[in-house]
């Protein structure tokens, strides 16, 4: 195979990629199957008190953070590198025990570049790293809603299901926005959300390339290089909907290791690469920034424009860096922000990153805890082992009556 080297070495021959995919269809359908039977034990709560039935629901979206993020730890695991500007400074930290943790805020539009399929495990397992793991918010096709199980559960999650045909999906779309803005309540009891949302609105492949540049020759400019001119409408109807009730959009540039100019992830970081055969990239970059909503000119439509194509071939540009030095930029002001040996928001003592270079620190997709993995299943085998005692003593109940 031509791309051998570009993902490195093939680690697992043909019957340990079997054995891989087994487990690994094991342990994402138990988990997936544990997730919605817990959603559907909870689902009388809704009836009871609205805000209860959200924070349970809020949970058992953590357990598929924790899926996710073991599913990478285990099946995929590859070095992290992140960094920021100065707009991030003082929210990224490495704790001592070399984990990642975010201080980012509870409510936000998280925006990215988008290469893979799999961008959405990362940003979910950063949304780990700041306790927000159970406040993910993600658009997906219309027609994933009707898988089964996965499907009910995604529904379930507030998810948001869009036809891509703007006359069916504007009504849908407001009334969802509406939900998460929560504009009739008080701005500490909005409930935390990340609604996570890729401007490309496809991962960078030879088609949608092409229609980049396309589009980009009709208006005049230059199509980028590393990444997809960004579509606005999607972002900006977000942006005009949430209005004031969130503060900050976070911009994640995601660049993977090992993806050569002329070529595409997708075709080297194919599912099967990286979950069978075990050749995940060599590292996953993460650069962040952010921007406060009421400084971006979100209700004039041509200033929107042209601020996100700004940002794009900002992004652009650090993409190019990468591709030039191997590093996504750092941040020139303060070395000591990112491993500061002082304590982060929730009180975790901050080690000295022995790795940070450059204002970048280097980390694993990692649980803090391995008991959040027995977490997922609690629900329902504790609603099995309850029916069992009922059912036995419903048998004890009938024979000393018939006796
Ligand atoms: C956009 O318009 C809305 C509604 O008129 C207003 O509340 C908001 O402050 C405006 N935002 C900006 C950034 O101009």
């Amino acid at each position: 195979m031509s791309d051998t080297h570009l993902a490195g070495q093939i680690r697992y021959g043909g019957f340990l990629q079997a054995i891989r995919l087994i487990l690994f269809i094991l342990y994402f359908s138990a988990g997936s199957i544990a997730i919605v039977a817990t959603q559907f034990i909870g689902a009388p709560l809704y009836i009871c008190n609205k805000d209860l039935f959200y924070a349970y629901i809020s949970i058992t979206k953590q357990s598929f953070g924790t899926l996710v993020t073991t599913g990478t730890q285990w099946w995929t695991p590859t070095t992290i590198r992140i960094s920021g500007d100065k707009s991030v400074r003082g929210q990224i930290y490495i704790t001592d025990d070399g984990l990642l943790e975010c201080n980012f805020p509870e409510r936000m539009v998280f925006i990215a570049n988008h290469q893979l399929y799999s961008d959405w495990l990362y940003i979910w397992w950063i949304a780990y790293t700041a306790r927000m793991h159970g406040a993910v918010y993600i658009i997906l096709k219309e027609s994933l809603k009707w898988i089964p199980i996965v499907g009910w559960g995604m529904q379930m999650y507030g998810f948001i299901f869009l036809a891509r045909n703007w006359g069916k999906d504007q009504q849908r779309f407001k009334h969802r926005l509406d939900k998460l803005a929560a504009k009739d309540r008080k701005p500490e009891d909005r409930l935390p959300m990340w609604l996570l949302i890729f401007p490309e609105g496809t991962n960078m492949c030879p088609n949608a390339r092409a229609s980049s540049k396309k589009f980009a020759d009709k208006i005049g400019i230059k199509n980028p290089d590393h990444v997809l001119l960004p579509r606005v409408t999607g972002l900006q109807y977000c942006l005009q909907q949430l209005d004031e009730s969130v503060e900050w959009v976070y911009d994640c540039t995601m660049a993977y290791e090992g993806i050569p100019r002329d070529k595409y992830g997708q075709d080297i970081f194919t599912l099967r690469a990286q979950y069978l055969q075990g050749r995940p990239p060599k590292s996953v970059n993460l650069h962040f920034r952010r921007f406060r909503i009421s400084e971006i000119p979100y209700n004039d439509t041509a200033k929107f424009e042209q601020w996100m194509r700004d940002r794009w071939s900002e992004k652009d540009e650090m993409m190019e860096t990468y591709m030039q030095t191997g590093r996504l930029p750092g941040d020139d002001g303060e070395v000591e922000v990112l491993s500061n040996g002082g304590m982060t928001k929730r009180g975790k003592r901050v080690g000295k990153a022995p790795s940070a270079k450059g204002n970048i620190v280097e980390t694993a997709v990692k649980l803090r805890n391995w008991l959040e993995v027995p977490k997922i299943f609690v629900v329902p085998i504790l609603t099995l082992l309850v029916y069992n005692i009922f059912g036995k003593f419903g048998k004890i109940a009938a024979i000393i009556s018939g006796g």
